[in-house]
């Protein structure tokens, strides 16, 4: 099985969670892809559900599958999200956003009663930011000062790039790559990153994973988060 195909299989199980009426969000990046391709098959043999998309990628995608979207505006509560993620540890902590969605993925993500969380089992680390920074969506006037305030928080912060310009997110602000190597306390971080001036939100989702589907080589593994390590993991 190439690794397309084990996201397939684990987006696939992850759009079998979806009922009739439902509200979902719907992620983004490579994963989430696949899930959309099933839900929108599923719409055209007859599932009725609205769906709130994480990014204009998503919502086109969507949308030319015939999912209906609305806004969170529109449908503050939703049943269901499922979204990929960057990294996941022992405790169902993830990073997310290397693929630039963070901000409108964790609003559909707080404001889901379940979050489901699906990757390939190379994305399961035992400490959450080794080898993998945690992207930070800034304002486009304050990214500068949001950079040397996350250097004094001990990152190696890097404006990232698409091409020879600054990335521009869907919402039209910039993303600092923090490297802050391992980190001891996400729950912790996630808050301390989000009172800096400028900052809009970080890709750390601490105590928001409420069931993570695993590809695996030979098929997909489930794991149900326990609601006390969510419940303890900001303030670890
Ligand atoms: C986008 C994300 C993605 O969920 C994350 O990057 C994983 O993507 P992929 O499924 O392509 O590995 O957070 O902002």
């Amino acid at each position: 099985m190439t690794t397309d195909d084990s996201k397939r299989a684990v987006a696939r199980r992850a759009a079998d969670l979806v009922t009739d009426g439902m509200v979902i969000g719907l992620g983004t990046g490579s994963t989430a892809k696949h899930l959309v391709d099933r839900i929108g098959e599923r719409v055209r043999d007859g599932l009725r559900v609205r769906a709130v998309p994480t990014s204009e990628r998503t919502a086109s995608q969507a949308q030319s599958l015939g999912i209906a979207l609305v806004s969170l505006e529109e449908c503050p509560q939703l049943d269901l999200a499922i979204d990929g993620a960057d990294q996941v540890d022992s405790r169902g902590d993830l990073i997310k956003g290397l693929g630039g969605a963070l901000l409108r993925e964790k609003l559909v993500a707080r404001a889901s009663r379940e979050f489901v969380v699906i990757v390939h089992s190379t994305k399961l680390v035992p400490t959450l930011g080794s080898g993998c920074p945690v992207p930070v969506e800034a304002q486009p006037d304050e990214w500068e000062r949001v950079r040397d305030r996350l250097i004094e928080l001990g990152a190696s912060p890097h404006l990232r790039h698409e091409g020879p310009e600054p990335y521009v997110t869907d919402n039209g602000n910039m993303i600092l790559d923090a490297d802050f190597g391992a980190l001891e306390n996400p729950g912790q971080l996630e808050l301390r990153i989000n009172e800096i001036p400028g900052v809009l939100d970080n890709g750390i989702f601490a105590g928001m994973t409420d069931r993570v589907l695993i590809a695996e080589d030979h098929g997909v593994r489930e794991w149900v988060v326990p609601t006390r390590s969510r419940a303890e993991s900001p303030g670890g």
